[in-house]
């Protein structure tokens, strides 16, 4: 199997894969942070009130843990129109060394493929305050569903792998005080 046919998720595709796969190794790529940076008008929110979704910001001290998915050969191409399609709000294919939990420097799988949405892409936000993004996905919703939903799922399904995110469990906590103060007025 070439390594092509591997694909590296940080974001919702933790979550939510939406394709078949024949392996998941969960593992780190480096020289990546994961960061609520990407604006969303087509899935978390809408053009005019966009929401935020992740995208990987280049950080050489950092790594990013995710889950890496082993696609059969024969469904590469149509796993990636899928993929392509899915991501067209700002992200393009990259290609990186992915290292499994279990493995040592010397097995890392090169060449995985990873969706990022850099910050030429016209839907792009950037680094705001924690409370700015906890507001501003607080308020947002789109086609795909509320952007809270985006977030508390990566938050869950980034626990279910074992894996702590301050980033992403900060602006968790944000989100889950912002909606407990609207229930109790
Ligand atoms: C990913 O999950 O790897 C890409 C970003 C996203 O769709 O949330």
């Amino acid at each position: 199997m070439s390594n092509a046919a591997w694909i590296f998720g940080y974001g919702s595709l933790i979550w939510n894969p939406g394709f078949s796969f024949t392996d998941r190794r969960i593992g780190y790529i480096r020289g990546w942070a994961r960061r609520f940076y990407q604006g969303s008008t087509d899935h978390r929110g809408v053009p005019g009130s966009p929401g935020r979704v992740v995208t990987l910001v280049a950080d050489e001290t950092s790594t990013c843990w995710g889950a890496a998915y082993q696609v059969a050969s024969s469904s590469v191409d149509s796993v990636l129109s899928y993929l392509d399609y899915r991501e067209k709000g700002g992200f393009r294919r990259h290609r990186v060394d992915f290292y499994a939990d279990t493995s040592d420097d010397q097995h890392a799988l090169q060449g995985v493929c990873v969706y990022v949405a850099e910050s030429e892409n016209p839907n792009y936000l950037g680094p705001a305050s924690l409370s700015e993004i906890a507001q501003q996905i607080f308020r947002a919703k789109g086609p795909s569903g509320p952007n809270t939903e985006y977030l508390i799922e990566l938050a869950e399904g980034l626990r279910a792998i074992g894996v702590s995110d301050e980033h992403v469990f900060s602006l968790e906590q944000q989100v889950r005080l912002l909606e407990t103060s609207v229930r109790s007025g």
